[in-house]
């Protein structure tokens, strides 16, 4: 489907101006596709540049997590896809990689169909704030405090009960960890969904709607 293109370069820029700009070097529809492409993997990449958690980093993450044979792993921007694959590798999990750059896309799911895993891990292209966590039993996380804190309000709405979360080096602003472990210098924290949702003032919510 066509979009129009202002307005997608403007809602990425914030920017009417350089999303004009930038137009008038396309000189066709799909010379113009290309670029918008292009231009979002950069933005993504400088707003949270590729940098792989180390892999005893991604072990203690799950294990930090307790995750258990047939649960299901979220990694939001994941890379390579290394915490899918070792969620199910060496966890029996499901895992589900989430990255909108391209290349990482491609680079994930390449590994994914090597190890025969396709059964198991699903690498999605996909901006992960359109992702619906309701399925989620684990979601790992390697982000920016600045983009953990605009995850809350998803997390708050679309996790459900017993769902925990494990951050990599940074920390959910305003959140206490239940759990913290290090590696190399690094922390890692685990919350858990019950710790923050008293399910009785949902059922007064509720209530009090009528
Ligand atoms: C610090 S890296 C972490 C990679 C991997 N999770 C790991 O721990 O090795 C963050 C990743 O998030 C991806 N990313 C950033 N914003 C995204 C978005 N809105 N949707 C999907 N992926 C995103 C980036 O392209 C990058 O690969």
């Amino acid at each position: 489907m066509w979009e129009d293109p202002l307005s997608s370069f403007a809602a990425l820029y914030e920017s009417p101006d350089r999303a004009a700009k930038t137009l008038l070097f396309a000189e066709s529809k799909k010379e113009l596709r290309r670029l918008m492409r292009q231009r979002r993997d950069i933005i993504v990449s400088l707003r949270e540049p590729f940098v792989p958690t180390p892999m005893t980093g991604v072990r203690k993450m799950l294990r930090l997590a307790g995750v258990k044979p047939g649960e299901t792993v979220y990694d939001l921007g994941c890379g390579d896809g290394r915490i899918p694959i070792m969620a199910a590798e060496e966890f029996g999990a499901r895992g589900i990689g989430v990255e909108l750059r391209r290349d990482l896309f491609e680079e994930a799911r390449g590994r994914v169909a090597e190890m025969h895993l396709e059964g198991k891990v699903k690498i999605l292209r996909r901006d992960f704030m359109k992702v619906s966590l309701r399925k989620a039993s684990v979601v790992a996380l390697y982000l920016r405090s600045k983009t953990l804190a605009e995850l809350i309000p998803k997390f708050e709405r679309e996790l459900p009960r017993g769902a925990r979360v494990v951050t990599y080096w940074y920390q959910i602003p305003g959140w206490e960890p239940s759990k913290k472990t290090q590696i190399i210098g690094r922390e890692i924290h685990r919350y858990g969904r019950e710790k923050y949702i008293d399910r009785r003032f949902e059922v007064e919510i509720c209530l009090y709607r009528g």
